[in-house]
C-alpha cells in the first residue's frame, strides 16, 4: 500500500514539534512538578530528558524511518521471527488510554476558551474559579460534550491525511503560543509574593529525591512531553524520507519542548504561591491558576482568549499523533480506509473518555489504583509504565539487535562524534536507567 511522506523536513520537525508541545508541557507539567515538590523534581526531569529522552528520541524516529511501518510493524519488518513486535502493543494500548483522558482536558481547555468569548471569566465568577472548573468537570454532560467537540477535531484533522492541516497550523501557533506564555511568565513573576514559587520551582527541596515515586513520576514526564515510547515520533518518522537528516532533528524538538516547559512552569508558580492556591491541586491545577493570572493582567480577556485558542491548536496537534498511532496500525492489518479507521479509533476513545470525565463528578468515587481517580490512573499506566517500557523496547532492539555499524547508519550518526556517546546511551545508559528506575519504585532496590 503506498504511504504518505512528509512534504519537506521542515514539515516533519514542525508536526513532531506540534507532537511533543502540547498539555503536557503546560497542564501535566504545572501539575507533576507541584505534586512532586517543586525544584527537585524538576532538576530530575531536566536530566531524563537530556540522557534518557532525546537520545531515544533520536532512536524512535530512526526505528521509524528505517522500517516504513507503524508501531508493530516496524518491530516485526527489523526483528523478524521474534516476539519482539509484541512490544508495540505497549504502544496501541497507551495511545488509548492517553487519548481518552488527553481529550477531556482539552475539552475542559476549549471551555475556557468559550468563558472567554463570552466574556463569563473576565472576573472571578461568585463561586470562584475553582468553584466554578469544580461544578464544570463535576457535571454530568456539559464537559462530555466539550470532549466529543475535541475528538471530533482530532479526527478530522487525521482522516484527511498527516500531512495537510497539521503541518500550516503549527507554523503561526506555536510561536504565537511561546510569545504569550513568555508575556505571562514576566507577568507572572512581577506578582506580589510571586518569589516563593520561583523558589519552589528552583530551589530544589533534597530531601524530596527519597522518595521513589518522584524519580518515576519525572521519568513518565519526561517521556510523555517528548511524545515518547508510545511510537507516535516512529510513525511520524516513517512518513519520513531517507535523505533527512535526524540527530539535530531530535534535539531541536527536544530542547523546544523543554523549553515550553520551563515557562510554563514560570508562569504557573509564581502566580499559585501569588494568589494562595495549593501547588498540589492535581489535574485542576492550572485551570485555577490562570483565570486568576489573567483576571490582574491588563487586557486578560483578550489575553485569555487568545491563550486558551493557541493551546487547543497546540493539543490538536499532539492528539493527532497519537490517534496516528493505532490508525496506522489498524489501516495496514485490517486493510481498512484511512476514514473508516480514525472514525473507529476516535469513538472508542471517545467512550473512554467518558469515563474519565464522569470520574470528575459521579464516579469520582472509583479509584483504580491507590488512591487516584480514572484520570489518574490511566494515566500512571499508560505514562509511567507503558511508555518507558516501549522505549525501553526501542533502546534494546537498536542498542543491542543491530549491528552498531547499522545502529549508528540508521540515526545518521556513523561519521558524527558523537555517535559512540548516543550509542553508549542507547545501549546501555537508558536501559539500565530505565530499569532502575522501574525496580527502585517497587521497592526491590535502595
Ligand atoms: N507530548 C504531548 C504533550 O505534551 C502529548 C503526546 C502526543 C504524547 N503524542 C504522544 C504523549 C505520544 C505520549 C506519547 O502534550
Amino acid at each position: 500500500m503506498h504511504r504518505e511522506k512528509w512534504g519537506t523536513k521542515l514539515g516533519f520537525m514542525l508536526a513532531a514539534m506540534g507532537s511533543a508541545v502540547g498539555l503536557g508541557n503546560i497542564w501535566r507539567f504545572s501539575f507533576v512538578a507541584g505534586n512532586n515538590g517543586g525544584g527537585a523534581f524538576l532538576l530530575l526531569y531536566l536530566l531524563f530528558v537530556l540522557i534518557i529522552g532525546i537520545p531515544l528520541l533520536l532512536t524512535e524516529v530512526s526505528i521509524g524511518r528505517k522500517a516504513e511501518s507503524d508501531v508493530v510493524g516496524s518491530f516485526q519488518k527489523l526483528a523478524k521471527g521474534t516476539p519482539w513486535y509484541l512490544t508495540g502493543f505497549f504502544g496501541i494500548i497507551s495511545a488509548f488510554l492517553i487519548l481518552s483522558f488527553y481529550a477531556v482536558v482539552a475539552g475542559w481547555a476549549i471551555f475556557y476558551f468559550w468563558n472567554y468569548i463570552n466574556g463569563s471569566f473576565f472576573t472571578q465568577p461568585a463561586v470562584g474559579y475553582e468553584g466554578a472548573f469544580g461544578q464544570f468537570i463535576g457535571h454530568t454532560w456539559h464537559p462530555i460534550a466539550w470532549t466529543a467537540l475535541f475528538m471530533i477535531l482530532t479526527i478530522v484533522i487525521v482522516l484527511s491525511g498527516v500531512k495537510k492541516g497539521i503541518e500550516a497550523a503549527n507554523k503561526i501557533f506555536m510561536p504565537l503560543l511561546a510569545l504569550i506564555l513568555i508575556a505571562l511568565a514576566v507577568f507572572s513573576i512581577s506578582l506580589d509574593g510571586a518569589s516563593e514559587g520561583v523558589k519552589f520551582l528552583f530551589q530544589p527541596n533534597w530531601s524530596a529525591l527519597s522518595e521513589p515515586s518522584i524519580y518515576i513520576a519525572a521519568l513518565g514526564q519526561a517521556f510523555f512531553s517528548l511524545s515518547l515510547g508510545m511510537g507516535a515520533m516512529l510513525t511520524y518518522g516513517s512518513y519520513l524520507r531517507k535523505e533527512n537528516k535526524l540527530p539535530s532533528a531530535a534535539l531541536g524538538i527536544g530542547l523546544m519542548d523543554t523549553f515550553f516547559a520551563v515557562i510554563s512552569g514560570l508562569v504557573i508558580f509564581p502566580a499559585v504561591f501569588a494568589f494562595g492556591i495549593d501547588p498540589s491541586s492535581g489535574p485542576p491545577l492550572v485551570f485555577i491558576t490562570l483565570p486568576s493570572i489573567f483576571e490582574q493582567m491588563p487586557l486578560g480577556g483578550i489575553v485569555g482568549l487568545v491563550f486558551f485558542f493557541a493551546l487547543i491548536l497546540a493539543s490538536l496537534s499532539s492528539s493527532v499523533s497519537i490517534l496516528e498511532v493505532p490508525t496506522a496500525y489498524f489501516m495496514r492489518v485490517f486493510g481498512w480506509t484511512r476514514f473508516a479507521t480514525s472514525v473507529l479509533m476516535g469513538s472508542i476513545m471517545f467512550v473512554m473518555g467518558i469515563a474519565v470525565s464522569l470520574g470528575f463528578g459521579i464516579w469520582s468515587g472509583i479509584t483504580p489504583i491507590g488512591e487516584r481517580n480514572i484520570l489518574d490512573s490511566m494515566d500512571y499506566i499508560a505514562s509511567n509504565i507503558l511508555l518507558p517500557l516501549g522505549g525501553l523496547s526501542m533502546a534494546l532492539l537498536v542498542g543491542w539487535y543491530f549491528k552498531k555499524s547499522e545502529a549508528l547508519e540508521s540515526a545518521d550518526l556513523s561519521s558524527s562524534s558523537i555517535g559512540g556517546f548516543w550509542y553508549f546511551i542507547v545501549k546501555w545508559m537508558a536501559p539500565i536507567l530505565i530499569i532502575l528506575i522501574f525496580l527502585n519504585k517497587i521497592g526491590v532496590i535502595f
